[in-house]
């Protein structure tokens, strides 16, 4: 764990799969190989667009270790919600791999994928507003047949407004409250790594610092994060790994301190 966050938030390991290692069935047949070793989950060499549209992404690689948090940061339209979209299986990639713990996942559909462990928040229409916040947390446990109580338990833990407000239809909430039960959702399949597209967007500083203070408790309980962030600034302070993307592509990347430190980074992309 990075000292960036090591004194942020509580040291509950019991959320998710400690350490994020788990049951990655082997697929029958099919592309697959193994790449011990390699960071749990990547997108490397992606060069995709939408339907026979132009390429947006080119060549883009993003990652992230177990137990590290990974941001994505860079101008508005630069690809970063296309690279999650890319990574998470919903569009069709023209060049490059997706693997998920070694194994190459480039082919599976975004069901499979939440099968495999990922979780997955989208930017926009990521609750569903006229279900209660406890009827979100349940669609979340889709994929589950064992008993999800414990889980559920474990979320109101982490996010306890959502327990005061669980029989309140999720769109009366305010938007870090809504944020929370999309990311509540997601926690609620027990996933091994999850994908964030801006979580913090439209939600006022002081909520966004208890934002990320609840995702490096995500985090510290052994679920690799990835996420995008427009606060690029305070995103990269708690990123193990940053990724710039400009016009699709890898344009800096480095930890956070290093992207921070770096001049062309700060002038371009945080403001000087
Ligand atoms: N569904 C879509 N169909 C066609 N083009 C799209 C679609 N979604 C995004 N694009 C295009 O892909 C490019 C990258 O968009 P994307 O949403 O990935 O950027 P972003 O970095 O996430 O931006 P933002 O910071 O505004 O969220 C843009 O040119 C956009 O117009
Ligand atoms: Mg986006």
């Amino acid at each position: 764990m990075s000292d960036a966050y090591s004194n942020r938030g509580n040291k509950d390991l019991s959320l998710g799969n400690a350490k994020g290692q788990g049951s990655v069935i082997p697929k029958a047949s099919g592309e697959s190989f193994a790449a011990p070793g390699g960071p749990f989950l990547i997108g490397e060499g992606m060069t995709a667009g939408y339907g026979n549209g132009p390429d947006i992404l080119h060549d883009c690689t993003i990652a992230v270790e177990q137990g590290e948090i990974a941001v994505i940061v860079g101008p508005n339209g630069a690809g970063k919600s296309t690279g999650m979209k890319a990574v998470f299986g919903m569009l069709d990639m023209r060049k490059g791999h997706v693997r998920l713990d070694g194994e190459d996942i480039t082919h599976l559909s975004p069901q499979d994928r939440v099968a495999k462990g990922m979780g997955f928040v989208p930017q926009t229409s990521n609750i569903f507003t006229s279900m209660t916040v406890e009827e979100n947390l349940e669609m979340g446990a889709f994929i589950r047949r064992d008993d999800f109580k414990d889980t559920m338990t474990q979320v109101y833990d982490l996010f306890p407004i959502l327990k005061e407000k669980r029989f309140q239809a999720a769109g009366e909430l305010s938007g870090g409250q809504r944020q929370q039960v999309a990311v509540g959702r997601a926690l609620m399949t027990q996933p091994k790594v999850l994908m964030l597209d801006e979580p913090t967007a439209g939600v006022s500083p002081i909520v966004m610092d208890e934002l990320f203070d609840r995702i490096i408790e995500v985090a510290r309980t052994g679920i690799p994060i990835l996420m995008v962030e427009q606060n690029a600034r305070q995103a990269l302070e708690i990123a193990d790994k940053g990724y710039v993307l400009v016009q699709g592509a890898n344009g800096y990347t480095g930890t956070g301190k290093e992207l921070l430190a770096n001049p062309e980074v700060r002038k371009s992309f945080l403001g000087g």
